[in-house]
């Protein structure tokens, strides 16, 4: 097997990943310490003084945080007490037996930019673990609320487009697949709208992108979705016992996770798979990612709509979750800085369970570099090899490329796309719908 190439960190200055450290970050920090401030007299009037002293301690924590990442201070050990503490600690220590510099310690800028973000994210959890009693307060919780509510008409239109299926059972086979296909494409254009790439600022879904679909099919990069079709068709006529199960690895809140849960929803009405289980953070996390407060927001909010197509939904939605048909899961692997690949050793139980699904759908960029180790690989090099192994169950990554990686081009490919638009790596104009199982 050929040498894993080095991983992406943010010393090259230029870099996305440079930049994203640079910039992006400290103004992620920044709204979060802005949110904990206007949220002042809630905590007042919710814990008297004791509130007003733990948004205090918040903020400072924040700060502090704000203040080593920007002058590239070393990366310390976590403090608190939570399930993930030790593994991550345990992390920092693999990590620094890395170096080969004689300070010994990690530093911001120059430890692999996937161990350097995630950490960021753990030590933003940490400042709130320690500011009891508004430990449990969700940082990002207003963006992603606010990412939904500004996307609403879109909402109310995708929504109306699945009502209009039903009974979707009695499509034709031809009508079955255009629509699976025209789902798959709505959630990948989806995740468009996360909030860390733009530094936490509005990033909703304001056009009908179900108008859109023709227009933006140029810009899907690799399109495997002719063997999604065929194994889930596949899979439906020889399950044995009849039970297929498709996993979804959840990425952002709000436009988004609707549109995964639509095509969710079609998975189930069409018969192509009969249970769905979503896997989400335990935390708060890159600024937009699901947690299990957010789904059930979600699912809420749909249900209590005011237009009958989208309250349609949502009551189904409510259904399917009552009744067992949807399983949402979280584990705090999803929220560590290691590689997928190491999933067996690291969380064996996660990936007994995605080895019960005869497919696993992978939302959004961040899992793609996880899915890769965050490695320089070659724009050429095959998917199934950058997956170091990572092979639980047939699986799709649906992501739109926000950082310099990407694998799997033809030849010419990338060199082709550098000349005609050269941010393609990380605008995220361009999508993959990038498949590793049986064709
Ligand atoms: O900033 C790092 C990064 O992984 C970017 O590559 C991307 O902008 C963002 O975080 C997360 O994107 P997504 O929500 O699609 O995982
Ligand atoms: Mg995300």
């Amino acid at each position: 097997m050929a040498e894993s190439p080095e991983f992406l960190t943010a010393q090259d200055v230029g870099s996305f990943a440079y930049l994203s450290m640079k910039d992006r970050t400290p103004q992620i920090l920044t709204k979060a310490i802005d949110t904990l401030h206007r949220h002042k007299s809630e905590f007042f009037e919710k814990h008297g003084e004791e509130g007003v002293e733990a948004e205090k301690k918040a903020i400072s924590l924040l700060s502090k945080l704000r203040n080593e990442l920007q002058t590239d201070k070393a990366i310390v050990p976590l403090v608190d007490k939570c399930d993930d503490t030790d593994i991550w600690n345990q992390h920092l220590e693999y990590q620094r037996s890395l170096l080969n510099d004689s300070t010994g310690e990690l530093r911001w800028f120059f430890s692999p930019w996937l161990f350097a973000e995630c950490y960021m994210y753990r030590r933003i959890h940490e400042a709130m673990v320690q500011s009891p009693p508004i430990h449990d307060f969700d940082v990002f919780k207003e963006s992603k609320d606010s990412n939904f509510f500004e996307s609403q008409e879109s909402i109310d239109a995708l929504c109306l487009h699945l009502q209009q299926l039903r009974p979707v059972r009695e499509l034709s086979e031809k009508q079955l697949k255009e629509e699976f296909l025209r789902l798959l494409q709505i959630s990948l254009w989806g995740n468009k709208c996360d909030l860390s790439l733009s530094g936490g600022e509005s990033s909703s879904q304001k056009t009908n992108v179900i108008n859109s679909l023709e227009d933006l099919k140029p810009f899907i990069l690799i399109n495997d979705t002719e063997f999604l079709w065929a194994l889930l068709s596949k899979c439906k006529k020889t399950a044995a016992p009849p039970v297929v199960r498709v996993d979804i690895v959840l990425d952002n809140s709000g436009f988004e996770l609707l549109t995964d849960l639509v095509l969710a929803d079609f998975l189930l009405s069409s018969e192509l798979a009969t249970e769905i289980h979503f896997h989400g953070k335990t935390i708060p996390w890159f600024v937009s990612d699901v947690t299990v407060r957010d789904f059930s927001w979600i699912v809420d909010h749909v249900k209590d709509s005011n237009q009958k197509a989208t309250s349609a939904c949502g009551a189904a939605w409510d259904n399917y979750v009552k009744s067992g048909r949807w399983i949402y899961h979280d584990h705090i692997f999803w929220t560590l800085p290691h590689p997928y690949c190491v999933m067996p050793q690291v969380a064996p139980d996660l990936y007994a369970e995605l080895q019960k699904a005869c497919l696993v759908l992978f939302k959004g960029d961040l899992n793609y570099r996880k899915l890769m180790s965050d490695r320089k690989w070659e724009f050429t090099f095959p998917f199934h090899q950058a997956l170091s192994g990572f092979h639980p169950a047939p699986l799709c990554s649906i992501r739109t490329l926000k950082c310099e990686l990407q694998v799997g081009l033809q030849p010419g490919q990338a060199e082709q796309l550098t000349a005609s638009d050269p941010g393609w790596l990380t605008t995220g104009r361009y999508g993959i719908f990038q498949y590793d199982g049986p064709r």
